[in-house]
């Protein structure tokens, strides 16, 4: 069956997924935004076990407990260095990774934040493009993921989500 992509305006924590996806930094330290959200809701061990595995590459994702959250596990994709700024190929590298883990965990659904376009600073549609470009990339190969979400925050930040899968969608064609 293929694997449906899908976008949603909402609090990724609220994901009932197998994985949501952290917009983390290398340290693997959960600060505000997405990853604050994360620590608030999922309770303090996803940071203890941060704690242990971190710091990770930059580019590079790894798997914990969902602790408290709906989710049973967090991906934390560490598109930048604490402290520092998100670029096209960490980007690329750390959804590319992150899909790695969910194949390698035999995860069927996820869920991703629009990575880097917060504290990091990223622009969003070139976050759109590089994370589904990564996506639509992974789903040519065999994978266990039956459905990937796209959890945006607000409206503009959906409809420039919606609107690039269409643009990539047609070019594909
Ligand atoms: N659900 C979905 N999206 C969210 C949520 C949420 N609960 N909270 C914030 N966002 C959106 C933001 O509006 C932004 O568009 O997620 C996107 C990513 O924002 P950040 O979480 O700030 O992530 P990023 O820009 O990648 O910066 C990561 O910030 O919080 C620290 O520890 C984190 O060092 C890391 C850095």
């Amino acid at each position: 069956m293929p694997t449906r992509i899908h976008f949603h305006k909402g609090d990724i924590t609220e994901m009932a997924v197998d994985a949501i996806v952290n917009a983390a930094n290398t340290d693997l330290a959960l600060g505000a935004g997405v990853a604050g959200a994360i620590r608030r809701k999922g309770g303090p061990r996803i940071q203890e076990e941060c704690d242990r595995i971190g710091p990770i590459d930059l580019g590079g994702a790894a798997v914990t407990t969902g602790g408290n959250l709906k989710a049973l596990y967090v991906i934390h994709a560490a598109s930048m260095r604490l402290g520092g700024r998100t670029t096209a190929d960490s980007l690329r590298q750390s959804v590319r990774n992150t899909l790695e883990r969910a194949e390698e965990k035999a995860f069927k659904s996820i869920a991703f934040p629009a990575i880097g376009t917060g504290v990091a600073g990223f622009p969003m549609e070139e976050c759109a493009r590089i994370m589904i470009e990564e996506a639509q990339t992974h789903l040519k190969s065999r994978t266990s993921l039956e459905d990937i979400y796209f959890v945006l925050y607000d409206d503009a930040a959906l409809q420039t989500f919606e609107q690039t899968y269409k643009q990539l969608q047609s070019r594909a064609k």
